[in-house]
């Protein structure tokens, strides 16, 4: 049976590399229509968990992995030998940077390697992690060619950006239309249909390096109006108005407007990363990314200026910040989330103990920064907690924080994402960004 029509009556065998993030959801998103999936990650505790029918992933729910399994559509393996009959393979592997800021793309080039081994006649594989532009078609394409098949006529080959938005219940795998650039019209062709299986809505590109740039836009777009919107906070406090009542004015516009909010700076695996990847590939070229680089320089400044909010607040207690017990109240990179992957509590964390303040955190879902390579103690908030600290500094407006109690018993409260708005404060106790 030739492989389009496997994809139409779901038997294809799916492979996706990495159980991420970002792979987990869209492996289960193919079983639950029906396919047969594998997923496949290095990862021996993560392979064990998933077979157990455990999902570390909170969009992603453990009884459902237990589901799948039982039903024999889904399973977890480190065993890449399953890529030799597998028809279609994705790629879903961390893109991070290097210490250098380049892009490290080891990840997928030993993941490609491994597809690449096991190429076969008929094999549908595509690329998903987030990456500059040209890496499908410059790295991967020669890669794969050197097995002695030919693109287009023994295998396919095309890139497909993720774009789902971890802990949003509105916009989940299937409800996220899915831009699809093949290397040539019969990859584009193959891969929109196979994801047309599973949203509802593909748009088809002209060629890979189109969906690549199209991913890196997306991401860029929010950085830059995230910088914005924190430096407005910046011009703001210089003329003594609230940022966030401008902001709140300003999205009252029905078109030709989208509130950005400020914040303690930007965090996670793709707003700090992605843009950053862009502007690499363009310096290539002898091209200066200018928006890229300003974006990326305002917001890493603002944990920084979160912690000199903080000081000025102690300050006028006639405190200083050395000696100072501080209690930070989220650590995630945003709201409803357990990641701590590039986010600016790490920053402002590490300026705080530089600079001599005993800080203990507060996050309902990260249970110890140790990995991260801090050596701060985790508590849970009640009134003795919050009485005892010179001031709290929220980073993350989780739901699960109760404002109120926070508001009654801190001395001192540094809001940097504006939790605390229609609330009833007294004077000087809450520091807005
Ligand atoms: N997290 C997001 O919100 C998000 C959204 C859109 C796109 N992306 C992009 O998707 C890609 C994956 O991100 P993520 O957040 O899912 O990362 P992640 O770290 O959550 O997951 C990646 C997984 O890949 C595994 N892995 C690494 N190398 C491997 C290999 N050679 N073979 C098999 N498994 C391997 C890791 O063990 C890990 O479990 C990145 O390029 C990222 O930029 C992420």
């Amino acid at each position: 049976m030739r492989l389009s029509d496997k994809i139409r009556n779901h038997s294809a065998r799916v492979a996706v590399i990495g159980q991420g993030y970002v792979g987990l959801p869209l492996a289960i998103e193919f079983a639950k229509v029906g396919f047969p999936v594998t997923g496949i990650d290095l990862d021996e505790e993560k392979v064990a968990a998933l077979n157990k029918g455990e999902s570390y992933i909170p969009d992603v729910e453990s009884r459902t992995v237990r589901h799948l399994i039982e039903d024999g559509r889904y399973r977890a393996t480190n065993d890449m030998s399953v890529l030799a009959e597998s028809e279609a393979i994705i790629i879903c592997v961390p893109t991070p940077l290097r210490k250098s800021k380049d892009p490290d793309i080891s990840f997928v080039m030993a993941s490609s390697n491994e597809a690449k081994k096991h190429l076969h006649p008929g094999v549908l594989v595509i690329l998903e992690s987030t990456t500059y532009p040209g890496t499908t078609k410059e790295v991967l394409l020669p890669m794969f060619e050197e097995s002695g098949l030919k693109v287009g006529r023994d295998f396919f080959l095309a890139f497909s950006p993720e774009r789902i938005d971890p802990g949003n219940v509105q916009f989940k795998v299937k409800d996220i239309p899915k831009v699809v650039g093949g290397i040539t019209s019969e990859c584009s062709w193959m891969a929109a249909l196979l994801y047309g299986q599973i949203v509802s809505r593909v748009h088809e590109v002209s060629s890979p390096t189109v969906a690549e740039l199209a991913k890196l836009y997306e991401n860029t777009f929010r950085s830059v109006n995230i910088a914005l919107a924190n430096e407005f906070a910046l011009m703001c406090r210089h003329l003594d108005t609230s940022v966030w009542e401008v902001i709140d004015a300003a999205a009252t516009k029905p078109f030709g407007f989208m509130p950005f909010s400020p914040g303690p700076g930007i965090g996670g695996h793709c707003i700090p990363i992605d843009p950053i990847y862009l502007s690499w590939k363009l310096r290539l070229t002898g091209y200066e990314a200018r928006f890229i680089a300003l974006a990326d320089d305002i917001n890493r400044s603002m944990p920084r200026y979160v912690t000199e909010l903080l000081i000025d607040g102690l300050n006028n207690r006639g405190k200083c910040l050395k000696g100072a017990n501080i209690l930070v109240l989220g650590v995630a990179y945003k709201r409803g989330v357990g990641d701590v992957r590039e986010s600016p509590a790490i920053d402002v964390i590490t300026e705080m103990q530089r600079k001599g303040a005993k800080v203990c955190y507060a996050d309902p879902f990260v249970p110890s920064l140790a990995h991260e390579g801090l050596d701060v103690q985790r508590v849970e908030v009640n009134a003795e907690v919050l009485r005892k600290c010179d001031a709290a500094i929220i980073l993350t407006d989780h739901r699960e924080f109760d404002y109120h109690t926070i508001i009654q018993q801190a001395d001192l409260i540094i809001d940097a994402r504006n939790a605390t708005r229609g609330m009833t404060i007294p004077e000087n106790k809450v520091i807005r960004l």
